[in-house]
């Protein structure tokens, strides 16, 4: 191996010096050099290609037309067209009968899953447990009704909300302001005894005849609620808001107007049915 003859002669400075140390004026490397113009070749051809500089309202478009948005609604299209078949299928069969098909049912559940995350969440919980006053749609205690057809019309419609004229609704009455603070004590304490609770028996007692006559209307005689109204069961110790002492005098004083909003507003029939089937599958169905 033969070496390079060391250079003799000094190389050239820039002429910067600092603290003594000075620079040498060495050119740049030519693959470094071509590599740099080349990056420079690639980044004119690419603005012109694809979407690039930013203009007042949107970047210049570049020849090729690509979108990356465009892609998006192409591939959203590709799914769409591969499931239509499934779709109109979900919407012309009758919801009780879709267990019966192993393919639909599958198709149902997913679509079904993927609606509840996006759209019912936020509100149910993302495992469908709710929280104070959102129900829980795991257990089998409901409000307006836990067959699959109840649930659909609930979601369709929603609950107590502006927009659906067709809308579940009911109003529970605020008792402070029609009964006294002691009746209104004296029925609480009913309340808690026949939910299971620790109560004064004496004023339980005297909240009997309150219940049967200012409650009993909607919450039934037995205090196990009325769909019709979406009254609550308010034996079975499941609560919406809560079964304390100071929760129900809250609820009775002021009364409770939980909201859903409609559905068939924002969602398709077949996503409507796909989300009633998936509910109802969670394990409270009937
Ligand atoms: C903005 C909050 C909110 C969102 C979002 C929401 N819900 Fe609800 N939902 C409620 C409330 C509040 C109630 C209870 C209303 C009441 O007190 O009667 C309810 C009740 C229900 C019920 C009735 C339960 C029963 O016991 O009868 C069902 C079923 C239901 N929701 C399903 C859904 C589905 C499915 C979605 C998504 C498409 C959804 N909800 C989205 C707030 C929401
Ligand atoms: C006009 C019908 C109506 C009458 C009368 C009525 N309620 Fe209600 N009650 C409801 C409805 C509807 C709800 C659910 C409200 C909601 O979901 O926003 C409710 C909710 C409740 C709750 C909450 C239950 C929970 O799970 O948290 C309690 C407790 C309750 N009522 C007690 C009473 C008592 C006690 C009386 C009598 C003093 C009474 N209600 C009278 C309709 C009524």
């Amino acid at each position: 191996m033969s070496k390079k003859p060391v250079k003799k002669e000094d190389p050239k400075t820039t002429g910067h010096s600092w603290d003594g140390i000075q620079e040498f004026d060495n050119p740049m490397p030519r693959w470094w050099l071509w590599t740099f113009y080349a990056t420079i070749v690639w980044g004119i051809g690419y603005t012109i290609a694809y979407p690039a500089w930013p203009l007042v309202n949107r970047a210049t478009q570049g020849i090729l037309g690509h979108s990356t948005r465009a892609e998006v609604a192409e591939e959203i299209k590709r799914f769409d067209e591969m499931n239509s078949g499934l779709r109109t299928q979900l919407v012309e069969t009758d919801l009780t009968e879709v267990s019966n098909d192993a393919d639909l049912l599958h198709f149902a559940n997913a679509n079904g899953s993927a609606v509840f995350a996006t759209w019912c969440s936020q509100c149910h919980g993302s495992g469908a447990a709710g929280a104070v006053g959102f129900p829980n749609l795991l257990d089998n205690d409901w409000l307006w009704g836990g067959d699959i057809e109840s649930i659909r019309h609930t979601i369709e419609v929603g609950i107590r909300n502006e927009t659906n004229e067709d809308a579940r609704y009911s109003e529970m009455p605020a008792f402070g302001e029609i009964l006294e603070p002691e009746e209104i004590e004296q029925v609480v304490e009913y309340v808690l005894d026949i939910s299971g609770g620790e109560a004064d028996q004496g004023l339980a007692a005297q909240g009997e005849t309150i219940f049967a006559d200012n409650c009993a209307a909607c919450h039934g005689e037995d205090g196990k609620g009325d769909r019709e109204q979406g009254a609550p069961n308010i034996t079975d110790a499941i609560w919406l808001f809560g079964g304390d002492r100071e929760t129900l005098t809250q609820t009775v004083t002021y009364s409770r107007f939980g909201v859903m909003p409609a559905w068939n507003e924002r969602l398709s029939e077949s996503d409507i049915r796909a989300v009633a089937i998936y509910v109802h599958g969670l394990g409270g169905g009937e």
